[in-house]
């Protein structure tokens, strides 16, 4: 069994990615299991708070993540790159200083979009950060017009395309 954590980084109600990572936990094979770690109580990265006493959601954080086969995140593009939300993940994740529970993970990266970009800024940019964490990608899914692939308020994929990207994903681990 694969045991995968996958992260939204949009705590947005009706959010495209974490609709997306719903959609993976009900396609998933029976010999992978994708957990979504809920991000609304980790607070921001302070290093003053970097210590035995980190706060339980971050302590929680790092130990599912170590305990993991597999890294997914689901990040939506904000002015060209990450959401502040999925970068203070990596942030939490990353430390201490070359001792981080994301070093030798494989990692699958799943950018979308409403509009044309598709998530090609926001996966460039994790791409070009993730490997100095000693990371691989296994896989990267971006997709434009995502209102179209997706039924409303659901985790729905409409998509064939889109469906067997995501199918692929799984595979990868
Ligand atoms: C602050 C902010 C910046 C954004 N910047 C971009 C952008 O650079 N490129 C783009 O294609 N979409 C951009 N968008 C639109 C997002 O791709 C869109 O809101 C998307 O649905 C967010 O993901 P979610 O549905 O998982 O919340 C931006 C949205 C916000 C709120």
């Amino acid at each position: 069994m694969k045991n995968i954590i996958a992260f939204s980084g949009s705590t947005r109600a009706s959010s495209f990615h974490t609709r997306i990572l719903r959609a993976l936990q009900e396609m998933s094979p029976a010999d992978v299991k994708v957990d979504v770690f809920d991000l609304s109580d980790v607070p921001f990265y302070n290093e003053d708070r970097d210590n035995d006493r980190a706060p339980a959601a971050v302590q929680s954080l790092r130990s599912t993540v170590e305990a993991a086969d597999g890294v997914i995140f689901a990040a939506p593009e904000y002015n060209f790159s990450y959401s502040a939300l999925t970068k203070n993940t990596i942030d939490w994740l990353t430390r201490p200083k070359g001792a981080g529970v994301l070093r030798d993970k494989k990692i699958a990266l799943i950018c979308v979009t409403p509009g044309p970009s598709g998530g090609k800024n926001v996966s460039k940019a994790m791409s070009d950060l993730l490997p100095f964490f000693g990371n691989t990608i296994v896989a990267t899914v971006t997709a434009s017009g995502i209102t179209d692939k997706i039924a409303p308020d659901s985790a729905v994929i409409t998509e064939a395309e889109l469906k067997a990207d995501l199918a692929g994903v799984l595979a990868a681990f």
